[in-house]
C-alpha cells in the first residue's frame, strides 16, 4: 500500500490548504483553479463560513476565573460563564444529503481559521473520547462527583473552535451526556461547526428517549445557525462514478489504481490508521479518512473478526478500498467465510467497495465450504459495480 502522501498526489478531491482570506476565496480560487465545479448552494454556504471566519479571527473565549469556593465566586463564576457564551460568536450547522460538499466546505473554514485553538473531528470520535474520559475520571474521583464540567474544562483547553464532520446521535449513552456536555462547552464559550446529513429537529428521532433530548434540540438551535446545503449534486457519486471499482489482477497497477480512489474520494484529508472500538474489542483499521477505509484482504478477512465487527465498518464508513482479494479454496473456507459475512454487511449498508483481486468475483471461491453460499456475494459484488448502486445512499 503506496503511504497516503504519495497517493495524494494523484488528485482527484479538492485540497483544504488554508487560505489567508478565508474560505470563500479558498472556495473561489478552487473553482478559477477548474478543481471543482462552481456551485451556487455551495457558494451561499461558503458566504455564511466567511461570515463566520470574519467573526472568529482571533477568537478567545473569556475563560471564568478559577473557582475561589464561597457564594461571590460561584456567583462571579456563573456570570462570566454566560458572558463567554453570549459573547460567543454562533456556530453553524451544515445540513445536506450525502456527497454536497459538507465536509470540504467545513475543511476549507477549518484550514483557514484563525482561532489558536481548533479542532476538527469526527463526531463519532468526539464521543468516544467524551465517555473514555468520563469514565477514567469516575475511576479516579468516584461515582459521586460530576464527570461534566471537567471534561468540558478539558476540551476547551484543547478547543475554543470545535468543528464535527457527521454530527449524528444513535446512542442512548451520548443523548444521556450530550445536553449537558453541550451546555458546558457553550458556556465556556466554545464555538462550533458541524456537518450532518439530519438536521437537528430530526436528531434521535423515534428513538426511546427522545422527549429527555428535546432541550439539547432546542439548545442547539439557540447556539448554531441551521444552514440546509440544498446542491442537487452528489459529487461523491459523481467521482466514483468514473472509477472502475473492480481491478483484476491485484498488481501494482491495480495498487496504483485503488491509491489513486483513496485520494479521490479523500482528498488531502491526512489519512491515519483508526480503531473502531466497540464492546470491550477494537477493530483495528490500517488507514482511513473521511468515510473512506482501506484495507488489505487480510487485514479483515484474516483476522477473528465476526458479523458484529463487519458491521461497525460497514455502518462507520461510506467506501472500503480492499487490496489483494485472493482466490480462495477449500483450505481457506474460514476467509471465504468471513469474505461472505463482510460482504453481506457492506452491501446491506450501501458501502461502496473499490477492491483488487485475483479473479471475477463469481471465481473467486468455487469450492470449498459455503462455496454455494458465495454465488449470492458474488452476485452482489456484480451488482455493486453498477451505477445504480454506487448512486445509492449510504445506510448508517
Ligand atoms: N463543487 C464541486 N465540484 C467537484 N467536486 C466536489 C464539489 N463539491 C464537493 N466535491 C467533492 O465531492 C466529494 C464529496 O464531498 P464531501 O464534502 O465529502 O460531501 P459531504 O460531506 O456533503 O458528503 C468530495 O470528494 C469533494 O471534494
Ligand atoms: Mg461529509
Amino acid at each position: 500500500m503506496t503511504p497516503p502522501p504519495d497517493a495524494l498526489s494523484a488528485a482527484g478531491a479538492p485540497p483544504t490548504v488554508a487560505h489567508p482570506a478565508g474560505p470563500l476565496p479558498a472556495l473561489r480560487a478552487l473553482i478559477a483553479a477548474g478543481t471543482i465545479t462552481p456551485d451556487h448552494a455551495q457558494e451561499l454556504a461558503a458566504e455564511k463560513l466567511q461570515d463566520l471566519w470574519r467573526r472568529t479571527r482571533g477568537y478567545e473565549p473569556q475563560t471564568e476565573p478559577p473557582d475561589s469556593g464561597g457564594f461571590l465566586g460561584r456567583f462571579f463564576r456563573r456570570k462570566a460563564v454566560d458572558e463567554a457564551a453570549s459573547e460567543a460568536p454562533l456556530g453553524l450547522y451544515l445540513v445536506g444529503e450525502v456527497g454536497r460538499g459538507k465536509s470540504m466546505l467545513m475543511d476549507l473554514f477549518f484550514a483557514s481559521a484563525d482561532v489558536a485553538r481548533k479542532q476538527r473531528l469526527h463526531f463519532h470520535q468526539f464521543m468516544q473520547q467524551a465517555h473514555r474520559r468520563i469514565h477514567a475520571w469516575k475511576q479516579q474521583h468516584g461515582d459521586t462527583a460530576d464527570p461534566i464540567p471537567p471534561l468540558a474544562d478539558s476540551i476547551v483547553a484543547e478547543a475554543a473552535l470545535l468543528c464535527f464532520d457527521e454530527f449524528q446521535v444513535h446512542d442512548i449513552a451520548d443523548a444521556m451526556i450530550l445536553g449537558r456536555l453541550f451546555e458546558a462547552l457553550f458556556a465556556r464559550g466554545v464555538v462550533m461547526v458541524a456537518t450532518s446529513n439530519t438536521a437537528p429537529d430530526d436528531l434521535f428521532r423515534g428513538k426511546p428517549g427522545r422527549d429527555a433530548f428535546l432541550p439539547f434540540i432546542q439548545m442547539i438551535k439557540q447556539r448554531i445557525e441551521v444552514l440546509h446545503l440544498e446542491s442537487a449534486r452528489d459529487y461523491r457519486r459523481e467521482r466514483i462514478r468514473g472509477l472502475p471499482t473492480w481491478h483484476v489482477p491485484p498488481d501494482g497497477r491495480a495498487e496504483r489504481a485503488l491509491d489513486a480512489a483513496f485520494a479521490e474520494m479523500t482528498g488531502d484529508t491526512p489519512a491515519a490508521p483508526c480503531k473502531l472500538t466497540l464492546l470491550g474489542r477494537a477493530v483495528e483499521v490500517p488507514l482511513a479518512a473521511r468515510g473512506v477505509a482501506r484495507f488489505e484482504f487480510n487485514d479483515i478477512c484474516g483476522r477473528p473478526l465476526g458479523p458484529a465487527d463487519f458491521l461497525a465498518v460497514a455502518t462507520h464508513f461510506h467506501t472500503i478500498v480492499l487490496d489483494g482479494i485472493p482466490r480462495l479454496g477449500p483450505e481457506n473456507f474460514d476467509k471465504a467465510r468471513r469474505f461472505i459475512t463482510l460482504i453481506d454487511a457492506l452491501y446491506e449498508h450501501r458501502v461502496k467497495l473499490v477492491a483488487s483481486a485475483e479473479d471475477t468475483p463469481d471465481r473467486l471461491y468455487e469450492r470449498g465450504e459455503n462455496a454455494a453460499m458465495f454465488e449470492r456475494t458474488a452476485s452482489r459484488l456484480v451488482e455493486m459495480q453498477s451505477q445504480e448502486y454506487l448512486a445509492l445512499p449510504h445506510l448508517t
